[in-house]
């Protein structure tokens, strides 16, 4: 199970990576929001992060005008990696060496195809495990307020 969400700034790139979704056959939550009327995007990045944190959901996609603002939200919750990507390399990357579980992508950034294209890598690429393991539970330590060093 896949949650998406979006705001106003994000609603076109998330309605193509929701056909994408469909297209491939992979089930998912829209946590909305539906219109290009103005809203608030941390109500959005909260019940997609939300979502992800509970284990509803194994991966996220938020959504917004440039991405920050979503990735900035999600990122208060407690358990999520989210991750602001433009291209296909950090897309992949933040998968294979941060495990991040949100991409964040803005529709005033990047197009449509790219979004997809973010979407499909990230989506389909493994966490490498290893060395960065270690480095993603030091983010969690950080998190939990015993990072030592
Ligand atoms: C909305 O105008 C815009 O601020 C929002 O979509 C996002 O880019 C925030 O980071």
């Amino acid at each position: 199970m896949i949650a998406i969400g979006c705001d106003h700034g994000g609603l076109q790139i998330k309605n193509a990576v929701i056909d994408y979704l469909k297209e491939n056959g992979i089930s998912y939550t829209d946590c909305g929001c539906y219109t290009e009327e103005s809203v608030d995007y941390p109500e959005f990045a909260y019940q997609v992060a939300q979502n992800v944190a509970d284990g509803k959901a194994e991966l996220g996609i938020i959504c917004c005008g440039t991405g920050i603002g979503v990735s900035m939200a999600a990122n208060k919750v407690k358990g999520i990696r989210a991750a602001v990507c433009t291209d296909e390399f950090c897309a992949e990357m933040t998968r294979r060496h941060n495990n991040a579980n949100i991409l964040c992508m803005g529709g005033r950034v990047i197009d449509e195809a790219k979004a997809v294209k973010l979407a499909s890598i990230f989506l389909n690429t493994p966490f490498d495990g290893g060395r960065h393991e270690k480095r993603v539970n030091m983010i969690t330590d950080i998190e939990n307020g015993h990072f030592n060093i």
